[in-house]
Protein backbone atom coordinates (compact mmCIF):
# COMPACT_ATOMS: atom_id res chain seq x y z
CA UNK A 1 0.00 0.00 0.00
CA UNK A 2 1.01 3.25 -0.47
CA UNK A 3 2.77 5.93 2.43
CA UNK A 4 -0.13 8.71 3.73
CA UNK A 5 2.09 11.44 2.03
CA UNK A 6 1.47 9.47 -1.69
CA UNK A 7 0.26 11.90 -4.40
CA UNK A 8 -2.54 8.78 -4.66
CA UNK A 9 -4.11 10.51 -1.21
CA UNK A 10 -4.78 13.93 -2.34
CA UNK A 11 -6.07 12.69 -5.65
CA UNK A 12 -9.65 13.49 -5.65
CA UNK A 13 -10.99 12.79 -9.68
CA UNK A 14 -9.99 13.75 -13.25
CA UNK A 15 -10.28 18.06 -13.48
CA UNK A 16 -9.81 18.15 -17.51
CA UNK A 17 -7.53 17.01 -20.39
CA UNK A 18 -6.39 18.88 -22.69
CA UNK A 19 -5.30 18.78 -26.38
CA UNK A 20 -3.03 20.82 -27.94
CA UNK A 21 -4.05 21.48 -31.53
CA UNK A 22 -3.54 23.03 -34.82
CA UNK A 23 -6.57 25.13 -34.78
CA UNK A 24 -8.74 25.06 -31.88
CA UNK A 25 -11.45 26.38 -33.54
CA UNK A 26 -12.47 23.97 -35.69
CA UNK A 27 -11.36 21.21 -33.09
CA UNK A 28 -13.96 22.68 -30.43
CA UNK A 29 -16.48 22.57 -33.71
CA UNK A 30 -16.09 19.15 -34.27
CA UNK A 31 -16.07 17.86 -30.96
CA UNK A 32 -19.22 20.12 -30.34
CA UNK A 33 -21.27 18.66 -33.54
CA UNK A 34 -19.62 15.25 -34.01
CA UNK A 35 -19.80 14.14 -29.89
CA UNK A 36 -22.27 16.31 -28.45
CA UNK A 37 -20.12 19.11 -26.22
CA UNK A 38 -20.87 22.15 -25.55
CA UNK A 39 -18.30 25.30 -25.39
CA UNK A 40 -18.49 26.84 -22.06
CA UNK A 41 -15.74 28.80 -21.71
CA UNK A 42 -12.99 30.73 -23.67
CA UNK A 43 -9.83 32.37 -23.60
CA UNK A 44 -7.71 34.42 -25.87
CA UNK A 45 -6.77 37.67 -26.34
CA UNK A 46 -10.12 38.79 -25.79
CA UNK A 47 -10.01 37.65 -22.66
CA UNK A 48 -6.46 38.49 -22.12
CA UNK A 49 -4.27 35.92 -22.90
CA UNK A 50 -1.97 36.73 -25.84
CA UNK A 51 -0.54 33.47 -26.86
CA UNK A 52 -3.16 31.17 -27.18
CA UNK A 53 -6.57 30.33 -27.73
CA UNK A 54 -8.43 27.94 -25.98
CA UNK A 55 -11.93 26.53 -25.74
CA UNK A 56 -13.73 24.62 -22.67
CA UNK A 57 -16.16 21.75 -24.07
CA UNK A 58 -18.34 19.75 -21.50
CA UNK A 59 -20.63 17.20 -21.46
CA UNK A 60 -21.73 15.30 -18.23
CA UNK A 61 -18.89 15.01 -16.13
CA UNK A 62 -16.48 15.56 -18.44
CA UNK A 63 -14.13 18.21 -19.21
CA UNK A 64 -11.71 18.58 -22.23
CA UNK A 65 -9.67 21.88 -23.27
CA UNK A 66 -8.88 22.41 -26.85
CA UNK A 67 -5.50 24.84 -27.11
CA UNK A 68 -3.37 26.09 -30.24
CA UNK A 69 -0.72 28.82 -30.49
CA UNK A 70 -1.45 32.08 -31.89
CA UNK A 71 1.98 32.56 -32.39
CA UNK A 72 5.03 31.37 -34.02
CA UNK A 73 6.92 31.04 -31.05
CA UNK A 74 4.59 28.94 -28.41
CA UNK A 75 5.55 25.33 -27.30
CA UNK A 76 2.29 24.64 -28.85
CA UNK A 77 3.33 24.33 -32.34
CA UNK A 78 6.38 22.55 -31.52
CA UNK A 79 4.14 19.75 -29.85
CA UNK A 80 1.84 19.86 -33.14
CA UNK A 81 4.70 19.71 -35.44
CA UNK A 82 5.77 16.46 -33.39
CA UNK A 83 2.82 14.70 -32.46
CA UNK A 84 -0.15 16.38 -34.80
CA UNK A 85 -3.58 17.10 -32.57
CA UNK A 86 -2.73 15.80 -29.24
CA UNK A 87 -3.95 15.08 -25.67
CA UNK A 88 -1.48 17.36 -23.75
CA UNK A 89 -2.38 17.46 -20.65
CA UNK A 90 -4.19 15.12 -17.82
CA UNK A 91 -4.89 17.15 -15.45
CA UNK A 92 -5.90 16.06 -11.38
CA UNK A 93 -8.33 17.53 -8.87
CA UNK A 94 -6.28 17.55 -5.57
CA UNK A 95 -6.89 18.82 -2.37
CA UNK A 96 -3.43 20.72 -2.12
CA UNK A 97 -1.74 21.25 -5.17
CA UNK A 98 1.64 22.19 -3.31
CA UNK A 99 1.55 19.01 -1.00
CA UNK A 100 0.97 17.05 -3.82
CA UNK A 101 3.99 18.13 -6.01
CA UNK A 102 6.79 18.22 -3.23
CA UNK A 103 5.11 14.18 -2.32
CA UNK A 104 5.34 13.76 -6.32
CA UNK A 105 8.80 15.49 -6.75
CA UNK A 106 10.14 13.84 -3.76
CA UNK A 107 8.87 10.80 -4.71
CA UNK A 108 11.04 11.04 -8.35
CA UNK A 109 8.72 12.87 -10.23
CA UNK A 110 10.02 15.43 -12.97
CA UNK A 111 8.69 18.73 -12.35
CA UNK A 112 7.32 20.55 -15.41
CA UNK A 113 6.24 23.59 -13.43
CA UNK A 114 6.57 24.33 -10.00
CA UNK A 115 3.49 25.35 -7.97
CA UNK A 116 1.82 28.95 -9.11
CA UNK A 117 -1.33 30.63 -8.69
CA UNK A 118 -4.10 32.39 -11.09
CA UNK A 119 -6.70 35.06 -9.59
CA UNK A 120 -9.28 36.54 -10.08
CA UNK A 121 -12.61 38.20 -9.02
CA UNK A 122 -13.99 34.59 -8.31
CA UNK A 123 -11.02 33.68 -6.25
CA UNK A 124 -7.67 31.67 -6.35
CA UNK A 125 -6.70 28.24 -8.58
CA UNK A 126 -3.70 26.47 -7.30
CA UNK A 127 -1.66 24.90 -10.19
CA UNK A 128 1.65 22.90 -10.27
CA UNK A 129 2.91 20.40 -12.78
CA UNK A 130 4.87 16.89 -13.86
CA UNK A 131 5.87 15.39 -16.28
CA UNK A 132 4.53 11.51 -17.24
CA UNK A 133 4.94 9.47 -20.51
CA UNK A 134 6.24 11.64 -23.59
CA UNK A 135 5.68 15.19 -23.70
CA UNK A 136 2.52 14.47 -21.53
CA UNK A 137 2.43 16.18 -18.50
CA UNK A 138 -0.50 15.92 -15.40
CA UNK A 139 -1.36 19.24 -14.07
CA UNK A 140 -2.48 19.72 -10.25
CA UNK A 141 -5.30 21.68 -9.26
CA UNK A 142 -6.30 23.05 -6.26
CA UNK A 143 -10.29 24.30 -6.47
CA UNK A 144 -11.17 24.87 -2.84
CA UNK A 145 -10.34 28.29 -3.19
CA UNK A 146 -11.94 29.37 -6.79
CA UNK A 147 -15.52 30.07 -7.15
CA UNK A 148 -15.38 30.20 -11.06
CA UNK A 149 -16.56 27.97 -13.53
CA UNK A 150 -13.00 26.95 -14.49
CA UNK A 151 -10.16 28.65 -14.64
CA UNK A 152 -8.94 32.47 -14.52
CA UNK A 153 -8.46 33.75 -18.03
CA UNK A 154 -11.85 32.47 -19.39
CA UNK A 155 -14.96 33.76 -20.28
CA UNK A 156 -18.48 32.66 -20.58
CA UNK A 157 -19.64 35.26 -22.39
CA UNK A 158 -20.17 35.29 -26.36
CA UNK A 159 -19.76 32.00 -26.88
CA UNK A 160 -21.00 30.17 -30.24
CA UNK A 161 -23.61 27.98 -29.45
CA UNK A 162 -23.91 24.26 -30.02
CA UNK A 163 -25.01 22.43 -33.47
CA UNK A 164 -28.18 20.55 -33.39
CA UNK A 165 -27.87 16.90 -33.16
CA UNK A 166 -29.15 14.05 -31.25
CA UNK A 167 -28.88 13.98 -27.33
CA UNK A 168 -25.07 12.14 -26.80
CA UNK A 169 -25.70 11.38 -23.03
CA UNK A 170 -21.70 11.00 -22.42
CA UNK A 171 -21.45 11.53 -18.36
CA UNK A 172 -18.15 10.81 -17.05
CA UNK A 173 -13.95 9.73 -17.79
CA UNK A 174 -14.29 5.70 -17.19
CA UNK A 175 -10.35 5.73 -18.38
CA UNK A 176 -7.61 7.23 -20.53
CA UNK A 177 -5.00 5.13 -21.76
CA UNK A 178 -1.13 5.86 -22.28
CA UNK A 179 0.55 3.91 -24.99
CA UNK A 180 4.63 3.87 -23.79
CA UNK A 181 7.98 3.23 -25.40
CA UNK A 182 8.66 -0.39 -26.34
CA UNK A 183 10.49 -2.12 -23.34
CA UNK A 184 9.78 0.59 -20.70
CA UNK A 185 6.12 -0.53 -19.73
CA UNK A 186 7.50 -2.02 -16.44
CA UNK A 187 9.12 1.09 -15.95
CA UNK A 188 5.69 3.57 -16.11
CA UNK A 189 4.19 0.70 -14.08
CA UNK A 190 6.50 1.73 -11.63
CA UNK A 191 5.90 5.59 -12.24
CA UNK A 192 2.29 5.23 -11.23
CA UNK A 193 3.16 2.65 -8.65
CA UNK A 194 6.04 4.14 -6.55
CA UNK A 195 5.72 7.92 -7.43
CA UNK A 196 2.13 8.57 -7.32
CA UNK A 197 0.45 5.96 -5.28
CA UNK A 198 -1.08 4.09 -7.34
CA UNK A 199 -2.13 0.45 -7.86
CA UNK A 200 -2.40 -2.25 -10.48
CA UNK A 201 -5.92 -3.02 -10.92
CA UNK A 202 -5.46 -5.82 -13.82
CA UNK A 203 -2.66 -6.70 -16.12
CA UNK A 204 -2.40 -8.51 -19.39
CA UNK A 205 0.53 -10.13 -21.52
CA UNK A 206 1.09 -10.44 -25.38
CA UNK A 207 -0.45 -14.32 -24.91
CA UNK A 208 -3.75 -12.61 -23.43
CA UNK A 209 -3.84 -9.71 -26.45
CA UNK A 210 -2.64 -10.92 -29.62
CA UNK A 211 -3.86 -11.69 -32.78
CA UNK A 212 -2.25 -13.92 -35.73
CA UNK A 213 -0.19 -11.17 -36.43
CA UNK A 214 0.69 -8.51 -33.60
CA UNK A 215 0.76 -8.19 -30.06
CA UNK A 216 0.79 -5.53 -27.13
CA UNK A 217 1.11 -6.23 -23.13
CA UNK A 218 -1.04 -4.08 -21.22
CA UNK A 219 -1.26 -3.04 -17.11
CA UNK A 220 -3.92 -0.94 -15.64
CA UNK A 221 -3.16 1.59 -13.08
CA UNK A 222 -5.50 3.28 -11.18
CA UNK A 223 -6.05 5.45 -8.09
CA UNK A 224 -8.07 3.17 -6.00
CA UNK A 225 -11.27 5.38 -6.93
CA UNK A 226 -12.31 7.17 -9.99
CA UNK A 227 -9.03 8.00 -11.72
CA UNK A 228 -8.13 4.33 -14.10
CA UNK A 229 -4.99 4.46 -16.41
CA UNK A 230 -3.79 1.54 -18.70
CA UNK A 231 -0.85 1.79 -20.06
CA UNK A 232 0.47 -0.33 -23.13
CA UNK A 233 3.59 -1.28 -25.11
CA UNK A 234 3.87 -2.94 -28.10
CA UNK A 235 5.30 -6.92 -28.34
CA UNK A 236 7.05 -8.72 -30.29
CA UNK A 237 4.74 -10.38 -33.43
CA UNK A 238 4.45 -11.33 -37.17
CA UNK A 239 3.68 -7.86 -38.26
CA UNK A 240 3.85 -4.49 -36.40
CA UNK A 241 1.57 -3.97 -33.51
CA UNK A 242 -0.48 -1.13 -33.30
CA UNK A 243 0.75 0.13 -30.82
CA UNK A 244 4.21 0.54 -32.48
CA UNK A 245 2.24 2.16 -35.32
CA UNK A 246 0.60 4.59 -32.83
CA UNK A 247 4.60 5.45 -31.76
CA UNK A 248 5.66 5.67 -35.30
CA UNK A 249 3.08 8.00 -36.05
CA UNK A 250 3.08 10.50 -32.94
CA UNK A 251 6.64 10.35 -32.86
CA UNK A 252 7.07 8.85 -29.13
CA UNK A 253 4.84 7.71 -26.04
CA UNK A 254 0.94 9.80 -25.82
CA UNK A 255 -2.84 9.18 -25.27
CA UNK A 256 -4.21 6.10 -27.22
CA UNK A 257 -8.04 6.70 -25.75
CA UNK A 258 -9.95 8.71 -23.84
CA UNK A 259 -12.89 6.01 -22.95
CA UNK A 260 -16.35 7.88 -22.11
CA UNK A 261 -18.81 6.31 -19.63
CA UNK A 262 -22.45 6.47 -20.96
CA UNK A 263 -25.41 5.39 -19.25
CA UNK A 264 -27.25 3.77 -22.31
CA UNK A 265 -24.87 3.03 -25.00
CA UNK A 266 -27.17 2.22 -27.81
CA UNK A 267 -28.65 5.77 -26.93
CA UNK A 268 -25.28 7.27 -27.17
CA UNK A 269 -23.89 5.69 -30.14
CA UNK A 270 -26.96 6.00 -31.91
CA UNK A 271 -26.60 9.52 -31.75
CA UNK A 272 -22.96 9.56 -32.46
CA UNK A 273 -23.56 7.30 -35.86
CA UNK A 274 -26.42 9.78 -36.80
CA UNK A 275 -23.80 12.86 -35.75
CA UNK A 276 -21.32 11.27 -38.66
CA UNK A 277 -19.05 9.35 -36.12
CA UNK A 278 -17.62 6.44 -37.46
CA UNK A 279 -16.56 2.88 -35.63
CA UNK A 280 -14.29 0.11 -35.84
CA UNK A 281 -16.43 -2.39 -37.19
CA UNK A 282 -16.27 -5.90 -35.62
CA UNK A 283 -15.83 -8.72 -37.84
CA UNK A 284 -18.99 -10.63 -39.55
CA UNK A 285 -18.80 -13.73 -37.61
CA UNK A 286 -18.87 -11.60 -34.37
CA UNK A 287 -22.62 -11.51 -33.44
CA UNK A 288 -23.01 -14.97 -34.37
CA UNK A 289 -20.31 -15.77 -31.73
CA UNK A 290 -20.86 -13.22 -29.28
CA UNK A 291 -24.91 -13.95 -28.80
CA UNK A 292 -24.22 -17.83 -28.68
CA UNK A 293 -21.74 -17.01 -25.86
CA UNK A 294 -23.25 -14.00 -24.08
CA UNK A 295 -27.30 -14.75 -25.46
CA UNK A 296 -28.53 -14.90 -21.20
CA UNK A 297 -27.71 -11.65 -21.21
CA UNK A 298 -30.91 -9.36 -20.86
CA UNK A 299 -29.83 -6.23 -23.28
CA UNK A 300 -30.99 -4.91 -26.58
CA UNK A 301 -29.54 -7.53 -28.64
CA UNK A 302 -30.89 -6.39 -31.89
CA UNK A 303 -30.29 -2.53 -30.98
CA UNK A 304 -26.69 -3.91 -30.19
CA UNK A 305 -26.25 -5.72 -33.59
CA UNK A 306 -27.98 -3.21 -35.66
CA UNK A 307 -25.75 -0.48 -34.23
CA UNK A 308 -22.57 -2.59 -33.96
CA UNK A 309 -21.53 -2.26 -30.32
CA UNK A 310 -19.86 -4.46 -29.08
CA UNK A 311 -20.73 -7.30 -25.49
CA UNK A 312 -18.03 -8.24 -22.62
CA UNK A 313 -19.11 -10.37 -20.02
CA UNK A 314 -17.67 -11.27 -16.19
CA UNK A 315 -18.79 -12.78 -13.16
CA UNK A 316 -19.67 -8.82 -12.14
CA UNK A 317 -21.78 -8.09 -14.96
CA UNK A 318 -21.65 -7.02 -18.28
CA UNK A 319 -19.94 -4.01 -20.45
CA UNK A 320 -20.80 -2.32 -23.50
CA UNK A 321 -18.27 -0.71 -25.60
CA UNK A 322 -17.50 0.68 -29.06
CA UNK A 323 -14.11 2.47 -30.14
CA UNK A 324 -14.17 5.73 -33.03
CA UNK A 325 -11.71 5.42 -35.67
CA UNK A 326 -9.05 8.21 -35.21
CA UNK A 327 -10.26 11.81 -34.31
CA UNK A 328 -6.93 13.32 -35.37
CA UNK A 329 -5.77 13.18 -39.01
CA UNK A 330 -2.39 10.85 -37.35
CA UNK A 331 -4.07 7.59 -36.68
CA UNK A 332 -2.91 8.03 -32.75
CA UNK A 333 -6.09 9.36 -30.70
CA UNK A 334 -9.67 7.85 -30.52
CA UNK A 335 -12.78 7.61 -28.31
CA UNK A 336 -14.23 4.79 -26.59
CA UNK A 337 -17.79 4.66 -25.68
CA UNK A 338 -18.72 2.33 -22.42
CA UNK A 339 -21.96 1.40 -20.37
CA UNK A 340 -20.86 -0.60 -17.25
CA UNK A 341 -23.33 -3.30 -16.70
CA UNK A 342 -21.63 -4.39 -13.55
CA UNK A 343 -18.59 -5.48 -15.35
CA UNK A 344 -15.04 -3.46 -14.06
CA UNK A 345 -12.74 -4.93 -16.78
CA UNK A 346 -12.01 -3.20 -20.39
CA UNK A 347 -14.11 -5.83 -22.82
CA UNK A 348 -10.70 -8.52 -22.64
CA UNK A 349 -13.55 -10.60 -24.48
CA UNK A 350 -13.16 -8.21 -28.05
CA UNK A 351 -9.64 -7.41 -27.71
CA UNK A 352 -9.08 -10.29 -30.65
CA UNK A 353 -12.25 -9.15 -32.50
CA UNK A 354 -11.56 -5.03 -31.54
CA UNK A 355 -7.75 -5.28 -33.07
CA UNK A 356 -8.42 -7.32 -35.93
CA UNK A 357 -10.55 -4.61 -37.04
CA UNK A 358 -7.68 -2.58 -36.15
CA UNK A 359 -5.28 -4.03 -38.16
CA UNK A 360 -7.45 -3.98 -41.58
CA UNK A 361 -7.20 -0.39 -40.92
CA UNK A 362 -3.52 -0.17 -40.60
CA UNK A 363 -3.40 -2.69 -43.69
CA UNK A 364 -5.43 0.54 -45.46
CA UNK A 365 -2.84 2.86 -44.20
CA UNK A 366 -0.02 0.68 -45.35
CA UNK A 367 1.49 0.40 -42.15
CA UNK A 368 1.18 -3.38 -41.09
FE1 LIG B 1 -10.30 1.38 -23.25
Amino acid sequence: MSSPQAPADRLQSWDSIEFWVGNARASAGFLCAAFGFDITAYSGPETGVADRASYLLEQGGIRLVVTAGLTPESPIWNHVRDHGDGAHDLAFVVDDTEATFEAAVARGARAVREPYELTDEAGTLRLAAIATFGETQHTLVQRDNYRGHYCPGFSREGLPTSPPGPEVGLQSIDHVVGNVEDGRLDEWVSFYEDVMGFTQLRSFDETQIRTEYSALRSTVMWNGNNVVMPLNEPAEGLRKSQIQEYLDTYRGPGVQHLAFGTPDAVATISALRERGIRFLEAPPTYYADVRDRLGFLDIAWDDIERLGILVDHEPSGYLLQLFTEPITDRPTVFIELIQRGGATGFGEGNFRALFEAIEREQERRGHL
